[in-house]
């Protein structure tokens, strides 16, 4: 046998023996065929097989195909296919958070609702409890649309799926956003069943919705952030609260990816970061909302004190608990702040 001095040395033939033969870098497709890939792939990084049934292809794609797909292409196309089921235009767009899941069959005076399910490619909840559906209709005499259920982005999609139902509320009409959701309170001043208006947001733990390429379309590449949530639609919901007698804290909420709770460290971590409540949505909403040119609000709904600040290990259905329990105040303080929104629109 030859020594390794003795062989004649080729290392392309020593590198073939040991790995089989070179693969072929595949050909970079043309952007016409990166946009049906987009269009007709379920899921590029969906929630697990066992979820879409199946579908999901074996290997997830290559990332540049999801950074680089047309977004606003397929957002013409759900919008198509939404003017097929409505043709209401919706002036508020609204995001229903834990707690508030039957606001709209309670508030909103609903002339239609398209499922999640029934749009091609649509991202659809995994969460138990979150219904899926637009639900199209009125507050008072207030267009709207309202998100049952929402997606995040612990459930396996990729971030510009997340956001793509605010987008897609965009291109409806809405011109003003408002998020709703469940969080748990790190100002030592909050008590569960508080309500926080965010009035700022930590967002650069989690990525960046609008990464990849951008949808010029719908705004600016590098958009502005000083102000993503509304000074005067802050001010009208501030005053709203006020009249109604209901108490609205203010503050700086963060959003971690989820979807394990807190540790202890990590909430002293964000208290000193000078975030006041923390929770697993809506500053990636806000983000894309801000993006494309809606007036941005939100409210928070305070479930919970985050870990380490009881003794008590935090669960699910202790957070849905305490969000249906201050349920009637939210939902006065949601309807009556639409209300007085849509007339600064
Ligand atoms: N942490 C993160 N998200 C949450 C919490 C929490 O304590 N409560 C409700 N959503």
């Amino acid at each position: 046998m030859k020594t390794f001095n003795e062989k004649e040395f080729s290392p392309d033939e020593e590198i073939e023996d040991l790995y089989g033969p070179p693969i072929e870098p595949e050909p970079i497709p043309a952007e016409s065929e990166l946009i049906n890939d987009a269009r007709n792939t379920q899921m590029v990084y969906g929630p697990p097989s066992w979820f879409s049934g199946g579908m999901m292809p074996a290997t997830p794609a290559p990332v540049t195909d999801i950074n680089q797909r047309d977004d606003y292409a397929r957002l013409r196309a759900l919008l198509e296919t939404i003017r097929s089921y409505t043709d209401f235009v919706p002036k508020v767009g609204l995001v229903l958070g834990s707690g508030l899941g039957d606001f709209a069959d309670d508030c909103v005076d609903i002339k239609v609702a398209v499922d999640y399910k029934d749009l091609p490619q649509f991202p659809l909840s995994t969460v138990e409890g979150h219904k899926g559906r637009f639900v199209f209709g009125y507050i008072g005499d207030v267009p709207v649309v309202v998100m049952q259920g929402r997606v995040h982005f612990y459930e396996g999609y990729p971030m510009r799926d997340v956001v793509l139902p605010t987008r897609l509320m965009k291109m409806m009409g809405a011109e003003a956003l408002f998020l709703t959701n469940a969080s748990g309170g790190i100002n030592t001043d909050f008590t569960a069943g508080d309500f926080m208006l965010i009035k700022d947001h930590i967002s650069c733990f989690v990525p960046n919705p609008l990464i990849g390429r951008n949808v010029d379309e719908l705004g600016t590449r590098f958009p502005d952030m000083s102000e993503v949530y509304d000074g005067q639609l802050r001010g009208i919901i501030k005053a709203a609260a006020d009249d109604l007698g209901i108490e609205l804290k203010e503050g700086v909420y963060v959003q971690l990816t989820g979807p394990s709770f807190e540790t202890p460290a990590e909430i002293r971590m964000l208290r000193t970061l000078g975030a006041d409540a923390v929770g697993m949505s809506t500053s990636i909403e806000a983000v894309a909302g801000h993006h494309c040119g809606m007036r941005v609000c939100a409210v928070s709904c305070v479930a919970n004190l985050a870990c380490g600040l009881t003794d008590k290990p935090l669960t699910h259905a202790e957070v849905q608990e305490s969000a249906d329990k201050a349920a009637p105040r939210f939902k006065a303080l949601v309807t009556e702040s639409i209300i007085r929104i849509a007339k600064a629109l």
